[in-house]
Protein backbone atom coordinates (compact mmCIF):
# COMPACT_ATOMS: atom_id res chain seq x y z
CA UNK A 1 0.00 0.00 0.00
CA UNK A 2 1.36 3.52 -1.18
CA UNK A 3 2.53 5.67 2.00
CA UNK A 4 0.48 8.14 2.91
CA UNK A 5 1.87 11.85 2.37
CA UNK A 6 2.82 13.82 5.02
CA UNK A 7 1.75 17.15 5.43
CA UNK A 8 2.74 20.25 4.05
CA UNK A 9 3.89 23.28 6.66
CA UNK A 10 5.45 25.99 4.98
CA UNK A 11 6.43 29.44 7.18
CA UNK A 12 7.52 32.74 5.77
CA UNK A 13 7.70 36.16 6.82
CA UNK A 14 5.08 37.31 4.08
CA UNK A 15 2.17 34.76 3.27
CA UNK A 16 0.15 34.18 -0.04
CA UNK A 17 -1.28 35.54 -1.97
CA UNK A 18 -2.07 32.04 -3.93
CA UNK A 19 -4.20 34.42 -6.44
CA UNK A 20 -3.02 36.54 -9.37
CA UNK A 21 -3.15 39.96 -6.92
CA UNK A 22 -0.13 41.63 -8.38
CA UNK A 23 1.90 41.70 -5.40
CA UNK A 24 5.79 41.96 -5.50
CA UNK A 25 8.13 38.93 -4.48
CA UNK A 26 9.85 35.93 -5.52
CA UNK A 27 9.25 34.32 -2.15
CA UNK A 28 5.44 34.93 -2.09
CA UNK A 29 5.52 33.42 -5.96
CA UNK A 30 7.32 30.58 -5.44
CA UNK A 31 5.65 29.34 -2.83
CA UNK A 32 2.34 29.99 -3.93
CA UNK A 33 3.37 27.78 -6.98
CA UNK A 34 4.04 24.96 -4.86
CA UNK A 35 1.54 25.33 -2.36
CA UNK A 36 -1.30 25.20 -5.16
CA UNK A 37 0.00 21.85 -6.33
CA UNK A 38 0.39 19.97 -3.12
CA UNK A 39 -1.64 21.43 -0.19
CA UNK A 40 -0.91 21.87 3.65
CA UNK A 41 -0.42 24.58 5.80
CA UNK A 42 0.79 28.09 5.03
CA UNK A 43 2.26 30.28 8.32
CA UNK A 44 3.27 33.50 8.56
CA UNK A 45 2.72 37.26 9.53
CA UNK A 46 -0.65 38.64 8.40
CA UNK A 47 1.22 41.76 7.73
CA UNK A 48 -0.81 43.59 10.25
CA UNK A 49 -0.14 45.31 13.68
CA UNK A 50 -1.95 45.09 17.07
CA UNK A 51 -1.50 46.42 20.43
CA UNK A 52 -0.47 43.28 22.10
CA UNK A 53 1.13 40.77 19.78
CA UNK A 54 1.14 37.98 22.35
CA UNK A 55 -2.62 37.77 22.34
CA UNK A 56 -2.62 39.00 18.58
CA UNK A 57 -5.62 36.90 16.53
CA UNK A 58 -4.73 34.36 14.91
CA UNK A 59 -6.66 34.17 11.67
CA UNK A 60 -7.15 30.90 9.35
CA UNK A 61 -8.67 31.18 5.74
CA UNK A 62 -8.50 28.81 3.39
CA UNK A 63 -7.80 28.32 -0.43
CA UNK A 64 -8.00 25.48 -2.81
CA UNK A 65 -7.01 23.08 0.13
CA UNK A 66 -4.44 25.50 1.64
CA UNK A 67 -4.83 26.43 4.97
CA UNK A 68 -2.84 29.85 5.61
CA UNK A 69 -3.41 30.73 9.21
CA UNK A 70 -0.85 34.32 10.17
CA UNK A 71 -0.95 36.27 13.21
CA UNK A 72 -0.29 39.54 14.00
CA UNK A 73 3.13 41.58 15.14
CA UNK A 74 3.31 44.59 18.20
CA UNK A 75 4.71 47.81 16.59
CA UNK A 76 7.87 47.28 18.81
CA UNK A 77 8.53 43.85 17.02
CA UNK A 78 7.57 45.09 13.42
CA UNK A 79 10.48 47.55 13.93
CA UNK A 80 13.00 45.42 15.62
CA UNK A 81 11.97 42.41 13.63
CA UNK A 82 11.06 42.85 10.11
CA UNK A 83 12.70 46.84 9.83
CA UNK A 84 15.46 46.21 11.84
CA UNK A 85 16.96 43.05 11.88
CA UNK A 86 15.97 41.51 8.85
CA UNK A 87 16.19 44.05 6.96
CA UNK A 88 18.80 46.95 8.21
CA UNK A 89 20.87 44.00 9.25
CA UNK A 90 20.58 40.67 7.49
CA UNK A 91 19.32 41.74 4.16
CA UNK A 92 22.26 44.38 3.28
CA UNK A 93 25.20 41.58 5.05
CA UNK A 94 23.74 38.81 3.25
CA UNK A 95 23.80 40.50 -0.21
CA UNK A 96 27.38 41.87 0.10
CA UNK A 97 26.47 45.33 1.24
CA UNK A 98 28.55 45.47 4.74
CA UNK A 99 28.57 49.32 3.92
CA UNK A 100 25.25 49.38 4.77
CA UNK A 101 24.51 47.16 7.30
CA UNK A 102 23.40 48.37 10.91
CA UNK A 103 23.55 46.29 13.75
CA UNK A 104 22.03 46.77 17.08
CA UNK A 105 21.55 44.37 20.49
CA UNK A 106 18.00 45.23 20.79
CA UNK A 107 17.04 44.34 17.39
CA UNK A 108 18.79 41.48 17.76
CA UNK A 109 16.77 40.37 20.92
CA UNK A 110 13.54 41.42 19.54
CA UNK A 111 14.02 39.57 15.77
CA UNK A 112 15.16 36.15 18.12
CA UNK A 113 11.78 36.82 20.67
CA UNK A 114 9.55 36.76 17.59
CA UNK A 115 11.13 33.75 16.08
CA UNK A 116 9.98 32.26 19.55
CA UNK A 117 6.80 33.29 19.81
CA UNK A 118 5.84 31.97 15.96
CA UNK A 119 7.61 28.63 16.83
CA UNK A 120 5.68 28.32 20.24
CA UNK A 121 2.82 29.53 18.45
CA UNK A 122 2.98 26.68 15.44
CA UNK A 123 4.11 23.94 17.36
CA UNK A 124 0.08 23.92 18.57
CA UNK A 125 -0.53 23.36 14.92
CA UNK A 126 1.74 20.75 14.10
CA UNK A 127 2.57 17.05 14.66
CA UNK A 128 5.72 15.08 14.50
CA UNK A 129 4.31 13.50 11.40
CA UNK A 130 4.37 16.85 9.38
CA UNK A 131 6.74 17.81 7.10
CA UNK A 132 7.60 21.81 8.04
CA UNK A 133 9.21 24.12 6.07
CA UNK A 134 10.72 27.28 7.19
CA UNK A 135 11.69 30.17 4.48
CA UNK A 136 14.36 32.73 4.44
CA UNK A 137 15.90 35.53 6.15
CA UNK A 138 13.37 36.59 8.91
CA UNK A 139 13.46 32.83 10.74
CA UNK A 140 16.88 31.87 11.02
CA UNK A 141 16.36 30.37 14.30
CA UNK A 142 12.91 29.46 13.98
CA UNK A 143 13.59 25.73 13.76
CA UNK A 144 15.92 25.47 17.47
CA UNK A 145 12.86 27.46 18.73
CA UNK A 146 10.79 24.39 17.45
CA UNK A 147 12.83 22.17 18.48
CA UNK A 148 13.25 23.43 22.17
CA UNK A 149 8.63 23.19 22.04
CA UNK A 150 9.45 19.54 22.03
CA UNK A 151 8.87 18.94 17.82
CA UNK A 152 10.74 15.99 16.61
CA UNK A 153 9.88 15.61 13.10
CA UNK A 154 11.74 17.17 9.87
CA UNK A 155 12.34 20.70 9.51
CA UNK A 156 13.38 22.40 6.76
CA UNK A 157 15.07 25.62 5.97
CA UNK A 158 15.77 27.84 2.54
CA UNK A 159 16.83 30.40 1.78
CA UNK A 160 15.83 32.60 -1.01
CA UNK A 161 18.56 35.43 -0.49
CA UNK A 162 22.38 34.75 -1.21
CA UNK A 163 24.42 33.54 1.83
CA UNK A 164 27.57 35.93 1.51
CA UNK A 165 31.38 35.13 2.27
CA UNK A 166 32.11 34.25 6.13
CA UNK A 167 34.58 37.20 5.83
CA UNK A 168 32.08 39.79 5.34
CA UNK A 169 28.86 37.35 7.20
CA UNK A 170 31.16 37.27 10.48
CA UNK A 171 30.58 40.78 10.78
CA UNK A 172 27.43 40.24 12.06
CA UNK A 173 28.15 40.73 16.14
CA UNK A 174 25.95 37.08 16.36
CA UNK A 175 26.77 35.57 13.80
CA UNK A 176 27.85 32.37 15.28
CA UNK A 177 25.01 32.21 17.40
CA UNK A 178 22.88 32.34 14.41
CA UNK A 179 24.20 29.62 12.34
CA UNK A 180 25.01 27.87 15.18
CA UNK A 181 20.64 27.70 15.38
CA UNK A 182 20.21 26.67 11.79
CA UNK A 183 22.29 23.62 12.36
CA UNK A 184 18.74 22.88 14.16
CA UNK A 185 17.16 21.97 10.36
CA UNK A 186 18.02 18.36 9.21
CA UNK A 187 18.32 20.23 5.29
CA UNK A 188 18.77 23.66 4.47
CA UNK A 189 18.80 24.64 0.98
CA UNK A 190 20.72 27.52 -1.29
CA UNK A 191 19.71 28.73 -4.46
CA UNK A 192 23.04 28.19 -5.51
CA UNK A 193 26.50 26.35 -5.12
CA UNK A 194 28.71 29.19 -4.10
CA UNK A 195 26.08 30.08 -1.25
CA UNK A 196 26.61 26.81 0.01
CA UNK A 197 30.19 27.28 -0.38
CA UNK A 198 30.20 30.30 1.25
CA UNK A 199 27.71 28.62 4.79
CA UNK A 200 30.01 25.60 4.94
CA UNK A 201 33.03 28.00 5.19
CA UNK A 202 31.43 29.62 7.49
CA UNK A 203 30.56 26.00 9.61
CA UNK A 204 34.47 25.08 9.13
CA UNK A 205 36.44 28.88 9.70
CA UNK A 206 34.68 30.38 11.81
CA UNK A 207 32.20 27.75 13.98
CA UNK A 208 35.35 24.75 13.66
CA UNK A 209 32.98 22.44 12.03
CA UNK A 210 33.84 19.76 9.26
CA UNK A 211 32.07 19.33 6.20
CA UNK A 212 30.75 15.43 5.56
CA UNK A 213 29.70 13.35 2.53
CA UNK A 214 26.53 13.45 1.09
CA UNK A 215 26.16 17.09 1.13
CA UNK A 216 26.27 16.66 5.23
CA UNK A 217 28.12 20.04 7.12
CA UNK A 218 28.66 18.81 11.21
CA UNK A 219 29.62 21.41 13.90
CA UNK A 220 29.65 20.45 17.44
CA UNK A 221 27.24 17.57 18.23
CA UNK A 222 24.64 18.93 15.22
CA UNK A 223 24.96 17.57 11.44
CA UNK A 224 22.71 19.02 8.69
CA UNK A 225 22.18 18.75 4.80
CA UNK A 226 23.27 21.34 3.00
CA UNK A 227 22.10 21.55 -0.70
CA UNK A 228 22.07 23.91 -3.76
CA UNK A 229 18.43 23.79 -5.15
CA UNK A 230 17.34 26.48 -7.54
CA UNK A 231 13.92 27.93 -7.44
CA UNK A 232 11.89 28.07 -10.30
CA UNK A 233 8.76 29.10 -11.55
CA UNK A 234 5.23 27.56 -12.72
CA UNK A 235 6.63 27.68 -16.28
CA UNK A 236 3.37 26.50 -18.10
CA UNK A 237 0.96 28.55 -16.00
CA UNK A 238 2.89 31.74 -16.66
CA UNK A 239 3.78 30.68 -20.30
CA UNK A 240 -0.47 30.58 -20.32
CA UNK A 241 -0.55 33.60 -18.79
CA UNK A 242 1.16 35.39 -21.48
CA UNK A 243 -1.30 34.60 -24.08
CA UNK A 244 -4.59 35.57 -21.82
CA UNK A 245 -6.41 38.28 -22.85
CA UNK A 246 -5.08 40.66 -20.13
CA UNK A 247 -1.86 40.13 -21.24
CA UNK A 248 -2.69 40.79 -24.76
CA UNK A 249 -4.03 44.19 -24.39
CA UNK A 250 -0.78 44.87 -22.14
CA UNK A 251 1.19 43.76 -24.87
CA UNK A 252 -0.67 45.72 -26.97
CA UNK A 253 -0.39 49.06 -24.60
CA UNK A 254 3.23 49.07 -24.57
CA UNK A 255 3.18 48.57 -28.10
CA UNK A 256 1.31 51.78 -28.46
CA UNK A 257 2.84 54.07 -26.11
CA UNK A 258 6.63 52.89 -27.34
CA UNK A 259 5.17 53.61 -30.90
CA UNK A 260 6.71 50.57 -32.39
CA UNK A 261 10.15 51.41 -30.63
CA UNK A 262 12.17 48.57 -29.61
CA UNK A 263 10.89 48.35 -25.72
CA UNK A 264 13.83 47.62 -23.11
CA UNK A 265 11.81 46.87 -19.70
CA UNK A 266 12.94 46.21 -16.35
CA UNK A 267 10.45 44.78 -13.38
CA UNK A 268 12.00 44.62 -9.88
CA UNK A 269 11.08 45.41 -6.22
CA UNK A 270 12.73 49.21 -5.49
CA UNK A 271 15.94 47.62 -3.84
CA UNK A 272 19.27 48.46 -3.77
CA UNK A 273 20.45 44.74 -4.72
CA UNK A 274 18.60 45.39 -7.92
CA UNK A 275 21.39 47.72 -9.77
CA UNK A 276 18.99 49.83 -10.72
CA UNK A 277 21.26 53.05 -10.61
CA UNK A 278 24.09 51.43 -12.52
CA UNK A 279 21.37 50.21 -15.31
CA UNK A 280 19.48 53.35 -15.94
CA UNK A 281 23.77 54.93 -16.51
CA UNK A 282 24.07 51.90 -18.60
CA UNK A 283 20.77 52.91 -20.98
CA UNK A 284 22.24 56.52 -20.65
CA UNK A 285 25.64 55.76 -21.75
CA UNK A 286 23.69 53.67 -25.31
CA UNK A 287 22.05 57.04 -25.90
CA UNK A 288 25.65 58.45 -25.81
CA UNK A 289 27.59 56.06 -27.57
CA UNK A 290 24.93 54.92 -30.28
CA UNK A 291 23.21 58.03 -31.37
CA UNK A 292 21.15 55.96 -33.50
CA UNK A 293 19.71 54.61 -30.87
CA UNK A 294 18.07 57.82 -29.83
CA UNK A 295 14.50 57.60 -30.51
CA UNK A 296 14.34 54.19 -31.71
CA UNK A 297 14.33 52.91 -28.13
CA UNK A 298 12.15 53.17 -24.68
CA UNK A 299 13.14 51.83 -21.08
CA UNK A 300 10.07 51.17 -19.13
CA UNK A 301 11.36 49.87 -14.99
CA UNK A 302 8.73 48.77 -13.07
CA UNK A 303 9.85 49.25 -9.67
CA UNK A 304 6.85 48.62 -7.00
CA UNK A 305 8.03 50.44 -3.86
CA UNK A 306 9.76 48.38 -1.23
CA UNK A 307 10.22 48.82 2.80
CA UNK A 308 9.88 52.67 1.99
CA UNK A 309 9.74 53.00 5.70
CA UNK A 310 13.97 52.50 5.34
CA UNK A 311 16.31 55.29 4.63
CA UNK A 312 18.66 53.50 2.13
CA UNK A 313 14.74 52.57 0.17
CA UNK A 314 13.64 56.06 0.01
CA UNK A 315 17.06 57.55 -0.73
CA UNK A 316 16.80 55.03 -3.31
CA UNK A 317 13.76 56.35 -4.77
CA UNK A 318 14.84 59.84 -4.82
CA UNK A 319 17.97 58.97 -6.60
CA UNK A 320 16.54 57.18 -9.65
CA UNK A 321 13.69 59.75 -9.74
CA UNK A 322 16.19 62.42 -10.23
CA UNK A 323 18.51 60.23 -12.74
CA UNK A 324 15.54 59.50 -14.88
CA UNK A 325 14.74 63.12 -14.77
CA UNK A 326 17.95 64.28 -15.29
CA UNK A 327 18.20 61.40 -18.37
CA UNK A 328 15.05 62.12 -19.92
CA UNK A 329 15.69 66.03 -19.72
CA UNK A 330 18.79 65.30 -21.63
CA UNK A 331 17.56 63.10 -24.81
CA UNK A 332 14.09 63.38 -24.89
CA UNK A 333 11.98 64.96 -28.01
CA UNK A 334 8.77 66.62 -28.37
CA UNK A 335 7.58 62.93 -29.37
CA UNK A 336 9.99 60.86 -27.56
CA UNK A 337 10.76 59.91 -24.03
CA UNK A 338 13.60 58.02 -23.08
CA UNK A 339 12.09 56.83 -19.78
CA UNK A 340 9.19 55.93 -17.74
CA UNK A 341 9.63 54.35 -14.43
CA UNK A 342 6.12 53.17 -12.39
CA UNK A 343 5.88 52.42 -9.22
CA UNK A 344 2.51 50.15 -9.25
CA UNK A 345 2.27 46.59 -9.05
CA UNK A 346 0.52 44.47 -12.46
CA UNK A 347 -1.27 41.32 -12.15
CA UNK A 348 0.82 38.38 -12.92
CA UNK A 349 -1.00 38.36 -16.33
CA UNK A 350 -0.49 42.16 -16.75
CA UNK A 351 3.40 41.42 -16.23
CA UNK A 352 3.41 38.40 -18.91
CA UNK A 353 2.25 40.71 -21.56
CA UNK A 354 4.34 43.46 -20.75
CA UNK A 355 7.55 41.59 -20.76
CA UNK A 356 5.70 39.89 -24.13
CA UNK A 357 5.94 43.32 -25.71
CA UNK A 358 9.84 44.06 -25.06
CA UNK A 359 12.74 43.35 -26.96
CA UNK A 360 14.93 43.09 -24.00
CA UNK A 361 14.89 42.58 -20.43
CA UNK A 362 17.23 44.02 -17.73
CA UNK A 363 17.80 42.12 -15.20
CA UNK A 364 20.71 43.42 -13.60
CA UNK A 365 21.14 43.07 -9.68
CA UNK A 366 24.44 43.66 -8.03
CA UNK A 367 23.54 40.42 -6.10
CA UNK A 368 20.32 38.74 -6.22
CA UNK A 369 19.08 35.15 -4.53
CA UNK A 370 18.27 33.79 -7.97
CA UNK A 371 15.63 36.52 -9.33
CA UNK A 372 12.60 34.72 -11.08
CA UNK A 373 11.54 37.97 -13.56
CA UNK A 374 14.77 36.68 -15.65
CA UNK A 375 12.87 32.83 -15.37
CA UNK A 376 9.18 34.54 -16.34
CA UNK A 377 10.51 36.65 -18.96
CA UNK A 378 12.07 33.60 -20.60
CA UNK A 379 8.65 31.75 -19.96
CA UNK A 380 6.58 34.67 -21.89
CA UNK A 381 8.22 34.91 -25.18
CA UNK A 382 6.86 34.62 -28.23
CA UNK A 383 8.53 31.78 -30.05
CA UNK A 384 8.35 33.47 -33.71
CA UNK A 385 9.74 36.64 -32.27
CA UNK A 386 11.41 36.32 -28.79
CA UNK A 387 13.53 38.74 -26.87
CA UNK A 388 17.18 39.20 -25.28
CA UNK A 389 17.43 38.56 -21.54
CA UNK A 390 20.48 40.93 -20.40
CA UNK A 391 21.87 38.90 -17.09
CA UNK A 392 23.60 40.19 -13.99
CA UNK A 393 26.80 37.66 -13.64
CA UNK A 394 26.20 38.53 -9.56
CA UNK A 395 22.26 36.78 -10.37
CA UNK A 396 21.48 33.48 -8.73
CA UNK A 397 19.71 33.05 -11.90
CA UNK A 398 23.31 32.89 -13.77
CA UNK A 399 23.91 29.79 -13.56
CA UNK A 400 21.02 28.65 -15.30
CA UNK A 401 20.46 30.70 -17.95
CA UNK A 402 23.95 31.12 -20.00
CA UNK A 403 22.81 31.96 -22.76
CA UNK A 404 21.61 35.51 -21.73
CA UNK A 405 23.67 38.35 -22.53
CA UNK A 406 25.71 38.29 -19.59
CA UNK A 407 27.14 41.09 -17.48
CA UNK A 408 28.80 42.91 -14.77
CA UNK A 409 26.48 45.16 -13.33
CA UNK A 410 29.33 47.47 -12.24
CA UNK A 411 30.48 48.32 -15.82
CA UNK A 412 28.58 50.88 -17.01
CA UNK A 413 30.18 50.12 -20.44
CA UNK A 414 29.48 46.35 -20.38
CA UNK A 415 25.46 47.17 -19.64
CA UNK A 416 25.23 49.77 -22.81
CA UNK A 417 27.27 47.32 -25.11
CA UNK A 418 25.22 44.60 -24.02
CA UNK A 419 21.85 46.60 -25.14
CA UNK A 420 23.53 47.43 -28.21
CA UNK A 421 24.26 43.55 -29.18
CA UNK A 422 20.68 42.94 -28.09
CA UNK A 423 18.90 46.03 -29.90
CA UNK A 424 20.23 44.64 -33.22
CA UNK A 425 20.68 40.57 -32.49
CA UNK A 426 19.07 38.92 -35.93
CA UNK A 427 16.14 36.66 -34.83
CA UNK A 428 17.85 33.33 -35.65
CA UNK A 429 20.38 34.19 -32.71
CA UNK A 430 17.42 35.43 -30.64
CA UNK A 431 15.66 32.39 -30.84
CA UNK A 432 18.85 30.10 -30.77
CA UNK A 433 19.55 31.63 -27.00
CA UNK A 434 15.82 31.74 -25.88
CA UNK A 435 14.87 28.09 -26.85
CA UNK A 436 18.49 26.78 -24.72
CA UNK A 437 17.04 29.18 -21.31
CA UNK A 438 13.46 28.53 -22.26
CA UNK A 439 14.28 24.49 -21.64
CA UNK A 440 16.08 25.17 -18.73
CA UNK A 441 13.32 27.45 -17.25
CA UNK A 442 10.44 24.84 -18.03
CA UNK A 443 12.67 21.74 -16.62
CA UNK A 444 14.06 23.71 -13.06
CA UNK A 445 9.80 24.44 -12.46
CA UNK A 446 8.61 25.43 -8.93
CA UNK A 447 7.39 22.53 -8.42
CA UNK A 448 10.65 20.48 -9.42
CA UNK A 449 12.49 22.63 -6.46
CA UNK A 450 9.69 21.46 -4.16
CA UNK A 451 9.90 18.12 -5.12
CA UNK A 452 13.34 17.69 -4.82
CA UNK A 453 13.54 20.21 -1.30
CA UNK A 454 11.24 17.85 -0.13
CA UNK A 455 12.55 14.45 -1.08
CA UNK A 456 15.48 15.35 0.01
CA UNK A 457 13.77 16.52 3.48
CA UNK A 458 11.95 12.99 3.75
CA UNK A 459 14.98 11.17 3.03
CA UNK A 460 16.58 12.09 6.70
CA UNK A 461 15.60 10.53 9.97
CA UNK A 462 13.42 11.92 12.13
CA UNK A 463 15.34 13.95 15.21
CA UNK A 464 15.62 11.22 18.17
P1 LIG B 1 12.60 39.54 -5.11
O1 LIG B 1 12.21 38.26 -4.46
O2 LIG B 1 13.89 40.10 -4.59
O3 LIG B 1 11.53 40.55 -5.12
P2 LIG B 1 12.42 38.14 -7.74
O4 LIG B 1 12.80 38.62 -9.10
O5 LIG B 1 12.92 36.79 -7.43
O6 LIG B 1 12.93 39.23 -6.68
O7 LIG B 1 10.85 38.10 -7.59
C1 LIG B 1 10.05 39.21 -7.80
C2 LIG B 1 8.64 38.74 -8.08
O8 LIG B 1 7.76 39.85 -7.91
C3 LIG B 1 8.46 38.24 -9.50
O9 LIG B 1 7.61 37.12 -9.50
C4 LIG B 1 7.80 39.41 -10.20
O10 LIG B 1 6.93 39.05 -11.24
C5 LIG B 1 7.00 40.05 -9.08
N1 LIG B 1 6.87 41.49 -9.36
C6 LIG B 1 7.83 42.38 -9.56
N2 LIG B 1 7.32 43.61 -9.85
C7 LIG B 1 6.00 43.48 -9.80
C8 LIG B 1 4.90 44.38 -9.99
N3 LIG B 1 5.07 45.66 -10.30
N4 LIG B 1 3.67 43.87 -9.85
C9 LIG B 1 3.49 42.57 -9.54
N5 LIG B 1 4.47 41.69 -9.36
C10 LIG B 1 5.71 42.13 -9.48
O1 LIG C 1 12.83 36.96 -1.84
C1 LIG C 1 13.31 37.93 -0.99
C2 LIG C 1 12.21 38.67 -0.25
O2 LIG C 1 12.73 39.31 0.86
C3 LIG C 1 11.11 37.80 0.28
O3 LIG C 1 11.41 37.20 1.48
C4 LIG C 1 10.03 38.81 0.37
O4 LIG C 1 8.76 38.27 0.42
C5 LIG C 1 10.25 39.68 -0.85
O5 LIG C 1 11.62 39.67 -1.04
C6 LIG C 1 9.64 41.07 -0.67
O6 LIG C 1 10.15 41.71 0.47
P1 LIG C 1 9.23 42.16 1.71
O7 LIG C 1 8.58 40.93 2.24
O8 LIG C 1 10.20 42.77 2.67
O9 LIG C 1 8.25 43.12 1.15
Amino acid sequence: MAEKQRRLVVVSNRVGPLKDEGKAGGLAVGLADALRRRGGLWFGWSGETSEDGTDSPEQTEIYDHTAMTTIDMTEEELDGFYLGYANRSLWPLLHYRLDLAEFDDQSDRIYRRVNRRFAERLSALVDDEDLVWIHDYHFFYFGDELRRCGFKGRIGFFLHIPFCPPEVFSALPSSHDLVKAMLAYDVIGFQTETDRRNFCAFCVHELGGEELDGGRVRVGDRTTIAAAIPIGIDAEGFARFALSAEAVEHEEMVRDISRHRHQIVGVDRMDYSKGLVQRMKGFERLLENHPGERGNVQFLQVAPLSRSELNAYAELRDELEQLAGRINGRFARLDWTPIQIMTRGFTRRALAGIYRAARVCMVTPLRDGMNLVAKEYVAAQNPDDPGVLILSRFAGARAELEDALIVNPFSTDEIAEALETALTMPLEERQRRWERMRERVFTGTAEAWCNEFLDLLESVPDAA
